[in-house]
């Protein structure tokens, strides 16, 4: 499959997979890259731009495809050194990079002056165009049923994507809600050039995280998500636990006077806990509510192999047979 994201990321799918705090290792980025899609490190797990250098070093040891950085504009007080973080990618010879939380604008010349290839993730078309006008290579819409942070609209990939087709120029990925060919195809028919995932990418051997949360994936259903810290305007979408229970109680007990304080115990410093430890009700992390898709933890490639001989099917057989009158019934899926 040919599309606007494979010929600009060098890759041979059309799926990308998303920057995720405590899981977007080496391991992993190298695995999807090595399935033909484009892995992501992520760039802020490494806690100086030093030993991020040092992983982007052991990703190259573990693939000689393309793979990317992802770099998290954080809305806190202290600021990570991101002009050092840029440095330690561009002298590591990555040449594509993930922007999400902020506008990546402050950034554009260094990053286009390193050559990047620069991917913004966002959840709304003004903040996609705003990505587009400041140079951004092509963007990826998160849609309101995303792991992480939806934004504040709640426009479902139904409506996002064809409305981000209606104004943008550059390639577009769909984020949120992706697992397998089904996702890719609807996306491609709304007018995306590919498919960016987070959830799914977790449910996979190669995620270098403790088994329990792979089997909390595959316990969860479609019910399972919570969205967190509205009142702060810094949504999340989360797998409920005890510790998610607890944070919207006090949500509710405080209203609009939240502040992130009020909330400390349950969102700071939970990932390794969770995701090392195995330790699932640590606190609020993120999950998009296209866990209830998944059943299997496969290998990255088996995943990415399926997804893309499933979607071949669906477009020459399901798909084209609509069109066909001589055949009388459409097979399911
Ligand atoms: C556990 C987890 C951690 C994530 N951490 C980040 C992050 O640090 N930075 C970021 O830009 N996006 C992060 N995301 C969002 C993903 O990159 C991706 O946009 C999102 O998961 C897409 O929705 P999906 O989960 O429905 O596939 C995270 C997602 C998950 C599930």
């Amino acid at each position: 499959m040919r599309t606007r994201i494979t010929k600009l990321l060098k890759v041979e799918h059309p799926i990308v997979q998303g920057g995720m705090h405590f899981v977007g290792f080496a391991e992993l980025a190298s695995a999807v890259s090595n399935a033909g899609g484009l892995g992501i490190i992520t760039g802020l797990t490494q806690r100086t731009p030093e030993l991020l250098a040092r992983e982007i070093a052991r990703c190259r040891d573990m693939t000689d495809k393309p793979f990317g950085v992802n770099l998290t504009f954080l809305p806190t007080f202290s600021q990570p050194p991101y002009p050092e973080y840029i440095q330690a990618i561009a002298e590591g010879g990555v040449t594509i990079v993930e922007t999400a939380g902020r506008s990546p604008e402050e950034h554009m010349p260094t990053l286009k002056a390193a050559g990047i290839t620069v991917i913004h993730k966002c959840t709304s078309v003004r903040h996609a165009l705003k990505a587009e006008a400041v140079g951004c290579d092509a963007v990826s819409v998160d849609g309101f049923e995303c792991g992480g942070h939806p934004g504040e609209d709640d426009i479902p990939n139904m409506i996002l994507l064809p409305r981000a087709a209606e104004e943008l120029r550059v390639p577009f990925l769909a984020s949120g809600g992706m697992a397998d060919a089904r996702g890719l195809v609807a996306a491609l028919a709304l007018g995306a050039d590919g498919i960016n995932m987070g959830t799914r990418f977790l449910a996979t051997q190669e995620a270098p995280v403790h088994a329990n949360v792979k089997q909390a994936l595959l316990d969860a259903t479609e019910l399972d998500t919570r969205l967190i810290m509205r009142a702060l305007k810094n949504t999340e979408r989360v797998l409920n636990n005890d510790n998610v229970m607890r944070l919207q109680q006090i949500e509710k007990e405080k209203g609009s006077s939240l502040t992130i304080e009020d909330i400390h115990d349950q969102v700071a410093g939970v990932y390794p806990k969770v995701m090392r430890d195995g330790d699932m009700d640590a606190g609020a992390w993120s999950c998009g509510m296209v866990v209830g898709l998944i059943r299997d933890i496969p290998t990255v490639g088996e995943l990415i192999s399926r997804i893309m001989a499933d979607a071949d099917r669906i477009i020459r057989q399901r798909l084209s047979n609509f069109l066909d009158e001589t055949l009388p019934d459409q097979q399911t899926l």
